[in-house]
């Protein structure tokens, strides 16, 4: 499905101050230090890294990161995978369970023609995925989804011999590995606190391919981690492949996390921004903006208000976000553009239909979301 074309006001070669908003910009150098940096990082550790594309739902991005070094790439959903697998996207993991005949035959058709694997933590939904490709007559990779601590999908640690064992003796399924990833723990911002949690899930990720080893099978692959966890887990040792997707973007939640026991900032700059006009000035202190519910995701809080200081931004309603001055006068006018970091970079991208490419102060490509919206 695609959106509306790109207007005069998103095209390239238009200056920064003229871009029609409410946009999502990309500055394409932090943009491009972020993923040399991924690289360097991730390769230098001797694990794989297959970046999730979850976070930037676009083909062409997941391009520019196998070209770095990515071993294949992540999607959360059947829909985003029918995008990269369209876009001759090679080597995808789905990270979430498939579920239910219709999406598995889609899985199938995509299986198909490239090379695709999807986690399971269900017997029966083992035995449809069986079903699905022996019938099709193609072989499907599947991993062992683990529970490392998050409460979400998953089987206990103890109970991964046992599926893995029917995985592999099911006809149409090769048994590929386990996925342990726990997304509650990438966040939190005491680079101890985090350490201590990352260590854990490492431990019941360990512990999980003991029981796949007991039961008489090899592991190809241990994958899970996020950008949170990710230079943790290159030093703990239990994974053989990380699955980073926030690096590329960084938005102001995770810049604020301590990236080592110093206290550092994560060396990953950001590089995803709302720009927004001031649409109206009715007092002293206030300006409102374009830029809303329906334009700013509010999981992770409001967006972060980048070159004023002295201003916070508070939503006001679906399409309108005050800029509150509370220790005096704004020194807006209407026109006036502001530069915003999103509070959560993946569900922000999944509002747009494009990233408006910035260098120099002005924009250099277009670049379409095209997964965006695909939640199926
Ligand atoms: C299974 C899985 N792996 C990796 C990631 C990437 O995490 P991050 O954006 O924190 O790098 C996610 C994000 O939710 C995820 O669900």
């Amino acid at each position: 499905m695609m959106g509306r074309v790109a207007a005069a006001g998103e095209l390239p070669g238009t200056p920064k101050e003229e871009i029609d908003t409410p946009a999502l910009l990309i500055d394409a150098t932090a943009f491009e230090q972020n993923i040399g940096l991924g690289r360097e990082l991730f390769l230098a550790s001797g694990r794989a890294y297959r970046p999730h594309t979850k976070t930037h739902k676009s083909p062409l991005i997941a391009r520019l990161q196998l070209e770095n070094g990515a071993a294949g790439v992540c999607c959360a959903k059947l829909g985003e995978a029918e995008v990269m697998a369209a876009a001759g996207i090679g080597d995808v993991l789905i990270t979430t369970p498939v579920v239910g005949q219709r999406k598995i035959s889609r899985l199938i058709a995509i299986a198909g023609r490239g090379r695709v694997s999807v986690v399971a933590d269900d017997r029966g939904n083992v035995d449809q995925l069986s079903a699905g490709a022996a019938s099709a007559g193609i072989t499907l990779a599947v991993l062992v989804e683990v529970d490392v601590g998050q409460g979400r999908c998953g089987v206990p640690p103890g109970r991964a011999g046992e599926l893995a064992r029917r995985i592999a003796s099911s006809a149409g399924l090769t048994f590929e590995g386990l996925q342990g990833y726990n997304g509650a723990i990438q966040l939190l911002r005491d680079f101890h606190e985090r350490e201590v949690q990352a260590r854990a899930s490492t431990e019941r990720l360990l512990e999980a391919a003991e029981s796949v080893e007991d039961a008489g099978l090899a592991i190809g692959c241990l994958t899970g981690g996020g950008t949170g966890t990710s230079a943790l887990d290159i030093g703990l040792g239990g994974l053989t492949e990380i699955q980073p997707g926030s690096y590329v973007f960084m938005d102001a939640t995770y810049r604020s996390i301590e990236w080592t026991a110093a206290k550092a900032p994560p060396p990953f700059r950001p590089a995803l921004s709302l720009l927004a006009t001031v649409v109206s000035r009715p007092a002293r202190d206030r300006a409102i903006v374009d830029v809303g519910w329906k334009s700013a995701s509010v999981d992770s809080g409001p967006p972060v208000l980048r070159d004023l200081a002295d201003a916070r931004f508070e939503f006001a309603g679906d399409e309108h976000g005050a800029l509150r001055f509370d220790s005096g006068g704004c020194p807006l006018e209407v026109g006036s553009k502001v530069e915003l970091d999103p509070s959560h970079c993946d569900t922000t991208v999944n509002l747009y239909d494009r990233y408006l490419v910035v260098r120099e102060g002005t924009v250099e490509s277009v670049w379409e979301i095209s997964a965006r919206g695909r939640t199926d």
